[in-house]
């Protein structure tokens, strides 16, 4: 949530800042700022909607100077408009500030300032940065950014600049991402990666507390209360490739076309040829500590709380424990129970979602081992983890989750199949059957992917194109399914779309079927194929429009639905990877036929670093 880029060196700011602000614009888009210092003054542009009125707005006024910092924003406090976007100000425009988080205490230092005499402009919780700066500041920016922060308690990353500081950018961090980039005679500041990645892989992750004075030539870290802060210059090698288009129209058509190559990825190293054996050292748990677990918690949000859906369906069958599955911003506010021995997996694409790092939080002080499924590396899901598995999926920019969700279900696979094997309950052959089939699923997602004509020629019929509303069915494996293929239409086309275990159907939703409604029934190959067929036909005897998702040679399943896609024949339990493609692609393709944004869905931000 907000997407925040500074620069400092001989580059144009705006230029960078903005093509830092175009890689971050998944993380909101409801307005946008940059301010540079500039002939001893701060110069600043700001826009209401998306970046490219920014674009438009710099290219009539065009900003010049040498360092600046820049905003891309998704509104917490104070509706979208120009003035609530960032730069903020202090009274006398000299210091800048732009953030991404929530200020908790903002209330009560706005009626403390403004007592002190302060004039706020917006409504936003971040102008009361700025101002305490100022009421800090006396000749020292690092200093009194530090002291300011002081004051403060809630999330924040932000950089600061000021007038009188033509050769220093002032950035923090407390539980909002943030990195700074190194280059030749040159800095960045980021909310993430992808934003610098053109000009530099040589990162700096700043940690909860600490405050970092950015020159052209050098950097000093220090916490609020100036105790020195040495952190490693990390590497980092996604290509830069990954964080473009390549010809595709959307991202998100880009991210389900590299499913293929994502889940080998995920595979890569975990799982050689011909083996028996999963390897994940990274997740740092013993073999013993695997052997006592008496019970694993999955925590996560949205998409990826499907993943850990699917992982539940996989430990429990596969690894003979009992699995809860809790969505974090739940978890957080009961009183979870962590008896001895529970290993806790929290699942996240961005490795920055508010909730689930309070869940790991809460989890930790309980005595839970903590070993996550992030995609971001560095980030804090990861680092407040004690191990975790990398997705290896790179950056995903489509709002909407696609290959992060593949890959996620693909680490729980690994997972399972290392600790069922740990724990003896699954023998040397079947896991490196298991492992064969896991291997088989790059080709057949490869494999939907070539036969999508379909899939585009459904999408566009009005019965599909044109519904109100929409429900999606499954059992067993592929109820999660039936839950992320509703997530994916309702959240870029607008369609309502609820998933439900077909097994309910009776228990209520079957009052909705009418000879208007498309209900998408997954029906693969497996053990509850009859009892989908079933409720299949309990649909069809009410009138529904039945799309099935089925397994290629299955001829039978046309009796009894309107229209099929189907996908390669696949082991049962791996089927969810598989059978997320085809309605990852029926989603894209009716939400693009009703003319969406399909890549920044009205209201969302991809990484929701707020309650
Ligand atoms: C939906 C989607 C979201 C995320 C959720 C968790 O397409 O992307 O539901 O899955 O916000 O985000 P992460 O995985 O970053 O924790």
């Amino acid at each position: 949530m907000c997407g925040i880029v500074g620069y400092i060196g001989d580059k144009s700011p705006t230029e960078v800042i903005m093509s830092g602000l175009h890689r971050l614009e998944y993380r909101g888009y409801d307005s946008a700022g940059v301010a540079v210092v500039n002939n001893g003054g701060l110069q600043c542009i700001k826009s209401l909607g998306k970046l490219k009125i920014m674009d438009q707005k710099l290219a009539e006024q065009p900003l010049d100077g040498k360092l600046g910092i820049g905003h891309t924003r998704w509104a917490t406090h104070g509706v979208p408009s120009e003035v609530n976007s960032h730069p903020h100000f202090d009274m006398q425009k000299e210091i800048a500030v732009v953030h991404n988080g929530i200020i908790e205490n903002y209330q009560e230092l706005r009626d403390q300032l403004t007592a002190e005499g302060v004039t706020f402009r917006s409504q936003t919780d971040t102008e009361t940065i700025a101002h305490l700066v100022r009421k800090y500041y006396q000749g020292d920016l690092f200093a009194a950014v530090k002291r300011a922060l002081q004051d403060v308690t809630g999330a924040y990353a932000i950089g600061v600049i000021s007038k009188d500081n033509p050769d220093l950018i002032v950035a923090a961090r407390h539980g909002s991402p943030l990195i700074v980039g190194l280059g030749d005679d040159e800095a960045y500041i980021a909310s993430d990666v992808p934003a610098i990645m053109k000009y530099t892989r040589k990162v700096l992750y700043i940690d909860n507390g600490q405050v970092c004075e950015i020159r052209r030539d050098g950097y000093k870290i220090e916490d609020v209360h100036g105790n020195p802060v040495q952190l490693e210059v990390k590497t980092v090698d996604w290509d830069d490739a990954a964080a473009e288009k390549e010809g595709y129209p959307h991202f998100m058509l880009k991210e389900i076309h590299q499913q293929p190559d994502v889940i080998r990825n995920t595979l890569r190293g975990r799982v050689d040829e011909g083996s028996e054996e999963v390897k994940l050292p990274d997740m740092n748990i013993s073999v013993e500590e695997l052997k006592a677990c008496q019970k694993i918690v999955i925590v996560a949000c949205g998409t990826a709380w499907h993943a850990g859906m699917v992982g539940k369906y996989l430990i429990e069958k596969f690894a003979k424990v009992p699995v809860e599955l809790d969505l974090a911003s739940e978890y957080r506010y009961r009183d979870p129970i962590v008896p001895e021995h529970t290993i806790m997996i929290p699942v996240s694409q961005s490795g920055e979602t508010a909730d689930t790092l309070e869940a790991i939080r809460i989890a930790k002080r309980l005595g839970a081992k903590v070993a996550s499924i992030v995609n971001v590396v560095g980030s804090s899901v990861a680092r407040e983890s004690h191990g975790v598995v990398y997705q290896q999926a790179g950056p995903e920019i489509g709002v909407a989750s696609t290959k992060a969700y593949t890959s996620q279900c693909t680490a729980f696979a690994l997972f399972t199949i290392w600790m069922a094997e740990a724990r003896g309950v699954m023998s040397k052959a079947q896991a490196k059957e298991m492992i064969a089939h896991l291997r088989a699923i790059p080709d057949k997602l490869q494999w939907v992917i070539d036969h999508k004509q379909h899939i585009i020629d459904l999408a566009a019929l009005p019965k599909y194109r044109d519904a109100q509303s929409a429900l999606y069915l499954g059992r067993n494996y592929n109820f999660p399914s039936a839950l992320e293929g509703a997530l994916k239409l309702k959240e870029i086309s607008y369609i309502h779309a609820e998933g439900y275990a077909a097994g309910e159907m009776k228990h209520g939703p079957i009052a909705l079927v009418t000879d208007e409604l498309p209900v998408v029934c997954v029906a693969v190959e497996g053990d509850t194929y009859d009892k989908m067929v079933s409720n299949i036909q309990e649909i069809r005897a009410r009138r529904g429009i039945v799309l099935s998702v089925a397994t290629e040679g299955d001829e039978g399943i046309k009796q009894h639905s309107e229209d099929v896609i189907y996908v390669p024949s696949c082991h049962e339990p791996f089927s969810p990877i598989v059978v997320a493609v085809p309605l990852q692609l029926f989603a894209y393709y009716v939400a693009a036929n009703r003319g969406c944004d399909v890549d920044q869905p009205r209201n969302l931000a991809k990484s929701v670093t707020v309650e």
